[in-house]
C-alpha cells in the first residue's frame, strides 16, 4: 500500500486550532479525530492519516477519550477497505460490504476515492435546501461539516453532522457536487452509515400494511445483509423509515439502545450487515431503486437527513428522545404545544352520500356531543365527474354543484353558526382533500394526460381507480399550489386533511420518485408557510406516511384505518416507538369495526383514541343509541381535560400489547408535576391476576393524588414507581382505566 499525499494545502487556515464551538471537539493534525459530545452520548470519528478514509470510533454513551476499535492492519482476502469501520463507505477499493454512496461516472466504471481535505465547525445548524430537517439555535446544536473529495471523478463530498445535546440525538446528511465536466449518476446514497464493532445487537423495526400498522419487529442482527425498504414510492405502512439496534439484554426500561429515524417520506432503504469481522454495518437512506440520480456539472445532491437517539434507558429512553427531537427541532407547526379540538369527520358516517343540508345537520349531531370541530371527508367535489364514489372527480377540486349548490362559502358559513353544547363557542370546519392523485375520469386528467407519473407506452396501472400525479413537475405543483389556495380562499377552513391513497407504479426513470418528493415537499413548504393557522393533519390510506418528513410541516398524521380498539392498542404502541403520541390522528367509529367486525365498549375504544394528540368520532350520532349519546358528552371532556398531558407529557409505555393482557402507558409532564395513566384490560380470565402497574417518571418524595374511572387515592411517587398499584378489574373484556395525576 502506498500512503497517499496529505493534501494539506487544501486545509483551510481557520481548520488548524480546535474547535471553538460548544460539543465538538476536533484533535486537529492532518488527519485529525472528531468528537461530537454531551455528558451522554459521544459521536467518534478519525482520519485515516494513510488513505484519508474516515475511520468510524464510537456512537453511543459518553467516553471521554476516542480509542480506535479496528486494528487497522487486519489482513485477509478482502482489500484493506474491507477491515476498517468506516465512516462513508463508498464502492470499488474492495470493501466487499454494500456502500453508503455508490457512483457511476461517465466513463462508466463505478469507484470512488473519496478522501478528507477538510472541516468546519459551526454554532447551530444550516437547513437542507428543499428537505425536511431538523433545526435549531447555537444554544441547541452545533454542526461539524467535514470535506471529502474524489480527485478521478472531480466530485465533492460534505458530509454535515449536528448534535442536539439536550435530545441525546446526532443528526446526518451529506451533499455531492460535480465539479467535473460531465454527468456522473448517484446510484446509492446512504445518509447515515457507521461500521460498528462486534457486538451481539437486535434489530427492531415497525412493518406491517394498510389497516394493520407498526407492529414491533425484533430480531437478532445475523451474519450476511438483513434490512428492509419500501419501494412504493412513500415511506409506506409495509416498513416505516425507522429502525433501533440494541443489545438482546435491552427492555422498554433498560438497557442502551439507538433508535434511527429517516427524515423523508419517499421510498427508502435500511441495510443492516454483519461481516466476517463480525462488525455491523449500518445504512439508512434513499432507496438504490429509486435513484439512478444524474449529478450534473455544478450541481449539488442532498442526501435527506437521517437523526438518530440513544438512550441507556431502553427503548422508552430512545422513543422519548426522538419525541422530544421531533417536537422541539423537527415540527414547525405552532399547534405542536397546544390542544387539538374533538372532532367529527364524515366518513364512516355518510361516505360519499351527502349534500349542504345533511351535512349541516351531522354538524349539528358533533356540536351536540361536544365536538368543536367538524370536517367534511371525501365526496364534496367534481364537476363534469361528480364525486359521488371513488371511480371519478378527483382533480377537480370545485364543489359539487347538486351537493352544494350555493358553493362552499355559505355551507361553512352554516356550519361555523352552529354553538358548541354548553359554551359559547362555534363549530369550526375542515376539510378532505387527496390533491396529489387524479381520476382519469376527470376533467384535469382529460386536459393533462401528461402530468400524471407514467412510463412511456406502459399501462398506467389503476388503484383504487386513480393515477398519481408527477409533482416532479413544476407545472402540477403550481396547479396544486394555487387549488388548495382557491379551495382556503372560498369559505372559513380551519384544518385540512391531505390524503394520498396509492402508490407509485410506473416510473419515467428511478430518479422520479426523489424529484415527486422534493416536488411534495415545495408545495406542502409553500402551503404551510403561507397557512401556518390552518390545522394540517397528513394521511396516506392511514398510516402509510407516518414519517419524519411530514412531521416537519404537519402536526398530526393519521394513524391507521383500522380504528378497532383492539387493534389500535398495538397499531398506537408500534407508531410511538418512533412518533409522538402528540401526532397521532385517532378516532372513535360505530361498531361492528367497519375493519376487522370487532365489538368493543364506547369507553374502550374512547379511551384508546384518547391516547393520541387528535381525537376524534368518526360516525353518524343519529345511529347511536341514547346510551351512548348520554356517555359520550362525558368522555370528550375528559379527552379535553387529558389532552395537556398528552401533548406535553413524556410518554412511557409500561405494558406492551404484544405482550401484557394489561397493556399500560402513561404521560408525566416533565416536571413531575401532573400526568395520566392508561391501563386496559384485553380479555377477563379467572387466573392469572393482574401485574401491579409500576408507574415511571415521577418524583419518588412527593405524594400524588389519582382520580378518575371511580378511583381515588394519594400515594407517593416511590410507592407508584415500586409498588405500583394493583388495579381492581370488571369481569369483561376490553376494559379501560384512566387515571389523573396531580402531585400535592
Ligand atoms: C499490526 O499487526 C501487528 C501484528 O498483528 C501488531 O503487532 C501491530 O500492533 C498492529 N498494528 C499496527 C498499527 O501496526
Ligand atoms: C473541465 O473542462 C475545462 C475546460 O475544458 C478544463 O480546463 C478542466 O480541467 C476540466 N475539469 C475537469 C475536472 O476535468
Ligand atoms: C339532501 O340529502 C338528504 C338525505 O339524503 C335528502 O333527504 C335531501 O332531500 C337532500 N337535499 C337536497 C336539497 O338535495
Ligand atoms: C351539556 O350539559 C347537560 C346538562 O349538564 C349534559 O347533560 C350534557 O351532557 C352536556 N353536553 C355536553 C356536550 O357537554
Ligand atoms: C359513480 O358515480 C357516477 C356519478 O354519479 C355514476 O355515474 C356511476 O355509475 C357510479 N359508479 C359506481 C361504480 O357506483
Ligand atoms: C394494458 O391495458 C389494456 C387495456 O386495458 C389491456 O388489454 C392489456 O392487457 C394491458 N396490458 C398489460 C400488460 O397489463
Ligand atoms: C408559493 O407558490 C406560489 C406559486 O408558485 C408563489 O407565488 C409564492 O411566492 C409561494 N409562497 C411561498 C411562501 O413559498
Ligand atoms: C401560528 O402562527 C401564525 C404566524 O406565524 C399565526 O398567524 C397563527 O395565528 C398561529 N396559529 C396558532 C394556532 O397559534
Amino acid at each position: 500500500m502506498v500512503a497517499r499525499k496529505l493534501a494539506l494545502c487544501l486545509f483551510p487556515a481557520w481548520a488548524l486550532g480546535q474547535s471553538n464551538v460548544k460539543w465538538i471537539t476536533v484533535e486537529d493534525g492532518p488527519a485529525p479525530s472528531f468528537s461530537l459530545a454531551s455528558t451522554s452520548i459521544s459521536y467518534q470519528f478519525h482520519v485515516d492519516p494513510w488513505t484519508l478514509d474516515l475511520i468510524h470510533d464510537h456512537w453511543g454513551g459518553y467516553a471521554a477519550e476516542t480509542v480506535p476499535q479496528d486494528p487497522g492492519n487486519l489482513s485477509g482476502w478482502g482489500g484493506q477497505y474491507t477491515y476498517r469501520l468506516r465512516e462513508f463507505p463508498d464502492s470499488g477499493r474492495g470493501d466487499f460490504r454494500t456502500p453508503a454512496i455508490h457512483i457511476q461516472h461517465a466513463s462508466g466504471d463505478t469507484v470512488s476515492a473519496f478522501a478528507y481535505t477538510g472541516y468546519e465547525v459551526k454554532a447551530g445548524k444550516p437547513g437542507l435546501p428543499g428537505l425536511p430537517a431538523t433545526y435549531g439555535d447555537e444554544e441547541e446544536v452545533s454542526t461539524l461539516i467535514v470535506h471529502l473529495y474524489d480527485e478521478y471523478s472531480a466530485i465533492s463530498a460534505d458530509l454535515y453532522y449536528s448534535i442536539f445535546p439536550e435530545h441525546n440525538a446526532i443528526a446526518r446528511s451529506f451533499r455531492l457536487t460535480n465539479k467535473g465536466n460531465s454527468t456522473a449518476t448517484v446510484l446509492r446514497a446512504s445518509s447515515w452509515s457507521i461500521d460498528t464493532p462486534n457486538e451481539e445487537l437486535d434489530l427492531i423495526d415497525l412493518r406491517g400494511d394498510w389497516a394493520n400498522e407498526a407492529h414491533i419487529n425484533r430480531r437478532s442482527v445475523g451474519y450476511g445483509e438483513q434490512g428492509f425498504r419500501s419501494t412504493a414510492g412513500y415511506s409506506s405502512a409495509f416498513h416505516n423509515p425507522f429502525f433501533a439496534l440494541a443489545p438482546p439484554s435491552t427492555t422498554e426500561s433498560q438497557g442502551p439502545a439507538t433508535g434511527y429515524s429517516l427524515i423523508y417520506t419517499g421510498s427508502f432503504a435500511a441495510n443492516i450487515e454483519r461481516w466476517s469481522t463480525g462488525w455491523v454495518r449500518v445504512l439508512l437512506g434513499l432507496n438504490p431503486l429509486h435513484l439512478s440520480w444524474p449529478l450534473k456539472p455544478d450541481d449539488t445532491f442532498t442526501s435527506p437527513e437521517v437523526v438518530s437517539t440513544y438512550s441507556e434507558k431502553g427503548f422508552s429512553g430512545m422513543s422519548q428522545s426522538l419525541h422530544s427531537l421531533f417536537k422541539h427541532q423537527l415540527s414547525r407547526s405552532n399547534y405542536t404545544f397546544k390542544t387539538r379540538p374533538p372532532l367529527l369527520n364524515s366518513w364512516e358516517g355518510l361516505g360519499f352520500d351527502f349534500n349542504h343540508s345533511s351535512m349541516v345537520e351531522l354538524a349539528q349531531g358533533a356540536a351536540d356531543l361536544g365536538c368543536t370541530l367538524f370536517v367534511n371527508d371525501d365526496g364534496w367535489f367534481g364537476t363534469d365527474y361528480p364525486r359521488d364514489n371513488d371511480t371519478l372527480g378527483l382533480g377537480d377540486w370545485t364543489p359539487q354543484k347538486k351537493k352544494f349548490p350555493e358553493g362552499l362559502g355559505p355551507y361553512v358559513d352554516d356550519v361555523n353558526a352552529i354553538t358548541v353544547a354548553n359554551s359559547s363557542s362555534k363549530l369550526s370546519f375542515g376539510l378532505w382533500v387527496e390533491p396529489e392523485m387524479v381520476n382519469p375520469e376527470s376533467d384535469l386528467y382529460v386536459a393533462h394526460p401528461d402530468w400524471v407519473l407514467h412510463a412511456g407506452p406502459h399501462n398506467r396501472t389503476l388503484v383504487r381507480n386513480q393515477l398519481v400525479l408527477n409533482l416532479g413537475l413544476p407545472e402540477v405543483q403550481d396547479y396544486i399550489i394555487n387549488t388548495i389556495e382557491k379551495i382556503l380562499d372560498s369559505a372559513n377552513i380551519d384544518y385540512i386533511k391531505w390524503d394520498n391513497n396509492r402508490g407509485q407504479h410506473e416510473l419515467s426513470s428511478p430518479a422520479a420518485n426523489h424529484a415527486y418528493i422534493l416536488g411534495m415537499y415545495r408545495v406542502i413548504d409553500n402551503l404551510t408557510t403561507t397557512h401556518p393557522e390552518i390545522l394540517w393533519e397528513g394521511c396516506a390510506s392511514g398510516g402509510g406516511r407516518f414519517d419524519a418528513g411530514l412531521l416537519h410541516y404537519w402536526p398530526q398524521s393519521w394513524t391507521s384505518d383500522n380504528t378497532d380498539g383492539l387493534d389500535r392498542l398495538q397499531i398506537q404502541f408500534g407508531t410511538s416507538y418512533a412518533y409522538p403520541p402528540s401526532a397521532m390522528g385517532c378516532h372513535v367509529s360505530a361498531v361492528p369495526n367497519g375493519q376487522v367486525g370487532r365489538i368493543t365498549p364506547l369507553a374502550f375504544r374512547s379511551a384508546v383514541a384518547s391516547m393520541c394528540g387528535s381525537y376524534g368520532l368518526e360516525l353518524d350520532p343519529k345511529h347511536l343509541t341514547q346510551e351512548e349519546l348520554d356517555v359520550i358528552p362525558g368522555l370528550i371532556s375528559l379527552q379535553q381535560e387529558i389532552n395537556p398531558f398528552v401533548i406535553n407529557g413524556d410518554f412511557y409505555r409500561l405494558a406492551l400489547p404484544d405482550q401484557s393482557n394489561w397493556p399500560a402507558a402513561m404521560f408525566a409532564l416533565p416536571d413531575a408535576s401532573a400526568g395520566v395513566l392508561f391501563v386496559f384490560q384485553v380479555r377477563y380470565g379467572t387466573k392469572p391476576l393482574p401485574q401491579p402497574v409500576k408507574l415511571k417518571g415521577l418524583d419518588a418524595d412527593a405524594k400524588y393524588k389519582l382520580t378518575g374511572d371511580a378511583y381515588e387515592t394519594t400515594l407517593s411517587g416511590s410507592t407508584l414507581m415500586n409498588t405500583g398499584l394493583s388495579l381492581a378489574w370488571p369481569h369483561a373484556d376490553y376494559q379501560s382505566i384512566i387515571l389523573k395525576l396531580e402531585r400535592l
